[in-house]
């Protein structure tokens, strides 16, 4: 049975609505962790949406190409001057074995699979999709994002012509976020995110072959604590001696970018 596109009916609007994003602290750090990779390298970003990150990549000439379950996120981001490479492709059943160097999934891409055996399965094929020695950045939000910022709350905000609704909800049982966002008066969608442990997510990269390099708070890239609302991870596919010392020196100018 093929998979509902969830963001149909708002992918067109998605760039306004996530225009105070800071996607420029994605493309840091993506191109900061590029020291890990050969100098000619193709890079994967996975669940990339309406392509924010991979036209930024492609514009400074990566070979960069995206993939999203969403076709219509992907047309949504067929505009503008760059037009990032994409195809419509599932987390869970990637269709790469073992071309790529780079994979990135950001802005909770993997928060948005509902089940432990999925996300393991979505990381699972981000280890099949990478060569050895690969590298895979991805984030995730925590528990305290979602009850902080989304639980049993409802708002409305301008996005320019238009206003967008959302009402949330979290159920702690299934550790799943519902949350209905609703543009001017038309259908909209609901979205549902699962919040993943710490332990969990170790696992499912240990598992698919991953060696951690780091997990940092995404604000700050030092170690996660209480406040912690999104995490980053950084892995290498294998065993990669030769990745701590440049992974290091990464660390050190994303730290020194980010605002104290
Ligand atoms: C919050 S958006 C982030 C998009 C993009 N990474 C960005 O930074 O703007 C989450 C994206 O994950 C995609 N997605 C959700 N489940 C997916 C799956 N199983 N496979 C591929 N993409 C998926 C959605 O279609 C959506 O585009």
């Amino acid at each position: 049975m093929a998979t509902p596109d969830t963001f149909r009916d708002i992918a067109r609007y998605y760039d306004p609505i996530m225009s105070h994003v800071n996607y420029e602290r994605w493309y840091f750090i993506a191109t900061a962790l590029a020291r890990l990779l050969p100098p000619e390298f193709v890079h994967l970003d996975a669940a990339c949406g309406t392509g924010n990150l991979t036209k930024r990549l492609r514009k400074i000439g990566w070979n960069s190409m995206g993939v999203d379950l969403s076709e219509a996120m992907l047309r949504a981001g067929q505009k503008g001057a760059v037009h990032p490479v994409t195809a419509v492709a599932d987390l869970r059943a990637l269709p790469f074995r073992g071309g790529v160097h780079y994979v990135t999934c950001l802005f909770d891409s993997l928060n948005f699979i509902l089940t432990v055996e999925e996300m393991r399965a979505a990381i699972h094929e981000f280890g099949a999709a990478l060569k050895d020695g690969g590298v895979l950045y991805f984030d995730t939000v925590t528990e305290r994002m979602i009850t902080q910022h989304f639980h049993g709350q409802r708002w409305t905000e301008k996005n320019g012509r238009f206003s967008t609704t959302w009402s949330s909800h979290y159920d702690r049982a299934t550790s799943t976020a519902e949350t209905h966002i609703q543009v001017d008066r038309g259908p909209g969608c609901i979205v549902r995110e699962r919040v993943f442990s710490t332990q969990e997510l170790m696992a499912a990269l240990a598992d698919a072959g991953f060696t951690l390099l780091g997990q940092f708070d995404a604000e700050t890239w030092r170690p996660p604590g209480r406040r912690t609302t999104r995490v980053e991870y950084v892995a290498t596919k294998g065993a990669t001696p030769h990745a701590s010392r440049r992974f290091l020196e990464a660390k050190r100018e994303i730290q020194g970018w980010l605002p104290a």
